[in-house]
């Protein structure tokens, strides 16, 4: 995780590195820090805690400088302080580096390096690199660009770095390997660097995603120099970025978390637009029709992702199965890669991520890709590295999502995985014309029972009101509704800090039913759908041990709001398209109870957006 911030040109570097480093703070908010070039020479400011803690503690300090430099941490290698904290530098204090990623080896390398005689004030992986850096430099004739590219060479890890020299404020050196890091090209002799395009948008739009084991020179001159780890040259190619920057803003919302909230029927909407065509009665998804024959005689597909992701993915185990009769497995990335799995040339892989840069997931399908099996990817971020790695894939469209916990992102990944088991179910002759038609037509207006949804908001709040002291919570629900109750739990685990559980209804009874008492919330998703009645029976369960019920249930029903202690109605729908909607009431839920208990909803403890370690 950690997100990386430099520049150089004309303008003041810092408050340009503050903003960056504020737009990237949903990669951690455990330290940040500035390195500035300046007549004082190098100007170093470190703080515990979030950029707001920085800014204040440069306040009256001299902040000048066209060059700097400047990290906000997520911590993996040492506790989360000021000596810890980004920028690191080398020992004879002229090179400062800041760093996302892990150097795995750095324990041999900060061995070797103290036995010639480095010295090291903190813990940290980074500082091991900046030292090693110096020390090519120092016995070698080579200049820092070279000594960058030959001390990466002893490197095992992952990384993104910019390093800026005191002596020379005519340049910034760059690197990457498995963590992102883009290159933004401004007036002449400007350059922005970022971990990704939000610091950069309002500066320009021309940017260069440098590859993995790529390392770049940027000067006051305007050159733009790259090679490889093998210091061969390599040509930038530059891109025009799509970002908008009032994407980035709060608008008007007191949170980017409620906001995306708010956006769902909108980015739901933008995610089917353009590839549904109702009056001819088509779903058109580039990414599966170029490889037809690969996804028709698939025999089975894997789909790996972590988090919410993989919620959204076991919602695609349903659809898949249910629409396309293909089976399908869903796997922990991380836990996928380390269990010699099974993968053969006839499977199909996909890889579900919203930022398109989580580590596990991208080292799953480099495994799978090894393997020969498909690889396609559902990302939201373009130009992610996921999005590149992958042999085909569909973008969800859904807009920049900032909120540390997902929302907006987990809609849209299920309307792009209904709208794929649609379009294979269609080539695979496996659902009835009559099915096909019904179901796109009602993809069609799910965006508006979102809203509705949206407009029970006040309703939610007062069930938050009661609930927002418990300790405990159990979530459950059955088939199509089962994901969406583990992805309640994680809502309100993540942001609420209070422990929830997710369960399928009828294995309740095989465990977490001992935990049910009269103070335990159980929220149940009890929509029409096949398996209501069942869910019934669990609900009286619940109610026999004096567990207290609030439910989802379907407009109308009368069942479930005779036995519930609270309930929130939803549009009825297909339960194909239901955790679509029955998912935004759970959301608003846990926001407005970590509202209410104080918790930073966007940035909640401990966590990180993108996380780019393993
Ligand atoms: C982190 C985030 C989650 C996200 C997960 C997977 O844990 O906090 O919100 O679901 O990573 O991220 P991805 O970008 O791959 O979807």
């Amino acid at each position: 995780m950690c997100g990386i911030v430099g520049y150089i040109g004309e303008k003041d570097a810092y408050p340009i590195i503050i903003k960056g480093l504020k737009r990237l703070e949903y990669r951690g908010y455990d330290s940040s820090g500035v390195a500035l070039l300046n007549d004082q020479g190098l100007t170093l400011y470190k703080r515990k805690g979030k950029v707001s803690d920085l800014e204040e503690f440069t306040e009256s300090k001299d902040k000048s400088g066209s060059i700097g430099i400047g990290h906000t941490r997520w911590a993996t290698h040492g506790e989360p302080n000021d000596v810890n904290a980004h920028p690191h530098v080398s020992g004879d204090g002229k090179l400062a580096l800041i760093h996302n990623g892990i150097i795995e080896n750095y324990a041999s390398l900060r061995e070797e390096l103290s036995n010639r005689g480095h010295v090291f004030h903190s813990d940290t992986d980074t500082e091991v690199l900046v030292h090693l850096i110096e020390d090519v430099r120092k016995n070698t004739d080579l200049n820092l660009f070279d000594s960058v590219r030959v001390a990466l060479n002893e490197v095992i890890g992952a990384y993104a770095i910019v390093v800026l020299d005191k002596e020379n404020d005519d340049e910034l050196i760059v690197a990457k390997k498995s963590s992102p890091l883009v290159v933004g090209i401004g007036e002449p002799g400007e350059f922005f660097i970022a971990s990704d395009a939000t610091p950069i948008i309002e500066y320009t739009k021309n940017v260069v995603y440098l590859e993995d084991e790529e390392i770049a020179l940027v000067n006051r001159k305007g050159d733009l120099k790259i090679v490889n780890i093998q210091n061969q040259p390599v040509t930038p190619y530059i891109q025009e970025l799509e970002l908008q920057l009032e994407a980035l803003e709060k608008g008007g919302y007191d949170h980017f978390m409620l906001k995306e909230i708010y956006e769902q029927p909108r980015s739901i909407t933008d995610c089917f637009r353009g590839r549904m065509n109702l009056n001819k009665g088509l779903i058109k998804m580039s990414g599966i029709d170029s490889y037809e024959g690969k996804w028709k005689n698939a025999k089975r597909i894997i789909i790996v992702a972590c988090g919410t992701s993989w919620h959204a993915g076991l919602v695609a185990e349903y659809l898949f199965e249910d629409l396309a009769r293909i089976p399908v497995e869903v796997e922990y990335a991380s836990e996928f890669r380390y269990r010699n799995p099974i993968i053969n040339e006839d499977d199909i892989v996909i890889a579900i991520s919203q930022s398109g840069e989580t580590a596990d997931t991208l080292a799953a399908i480099k495994l799978a890709k090894d393997k020969g099996a498909h690889i396609f990817g559902v990302c939201n971020v373009v130009g992610s590295t996921i999005s590149r790695e992958t042999h085909s894939g569909a973008y969800t469209h859904a807009g920049p999502e900032i909120g540390v916990a997902s929302t907006k992102a987990f809609t849209a990944q299920v309307t792009v995985l209904t709208l794929m088991a649609l379009t294979v179910a269609r080539k695979k002759g496996a659902v009835s014309d009559e099915k096909y038609h019904r179901l796109m037509a009602e993809l069609s207006t799910i965006p508006d029972k979102v809203e509705r949804v949206l407009q029970t908001n006040d309703e939610i709040e007062v069930i938050a009101e009661i609930y927002k002291d418990a300790t405990n919570a159990l979530y459950l629900g059955r088939g199509y509704s089962f994901p969406v109750a583990l992805e309640g739990a994680l809502k309100l685990k993540e942001i609420s800090y209070i422990h929830a559980e997710g369960y399928p209804a009828a294995e309740m009874k095989h465990g977490p039913i001992a935990l049910i008492d009269e103070e335990m919330p159980v929220f149940v998703i009890a929509t029409q759908g096949p398996s209501y009645e069942k869910v019934v029976s669990n609900i009286q369960e619940v109610k026999a041990r004096k567990g207290k019920i609030i439910a989802i249930i379907t407009e109308g029903d009368k069942d479930v709001k005779g036995m519930a202690d609270h309930y929130i109605e939803i549009p009825s729908c297909d339960e194909v398209l239901m955790p679509l909607v029955s998912t935004v009431p759970l959301q608003l839920l846990s926001y407005h109870i970590a509202l209410m208990r104080g918790c930073n909803v966007d940035q909640p403890r401990n966590l990180a957006k993108s996380v780019t370690v393993e």
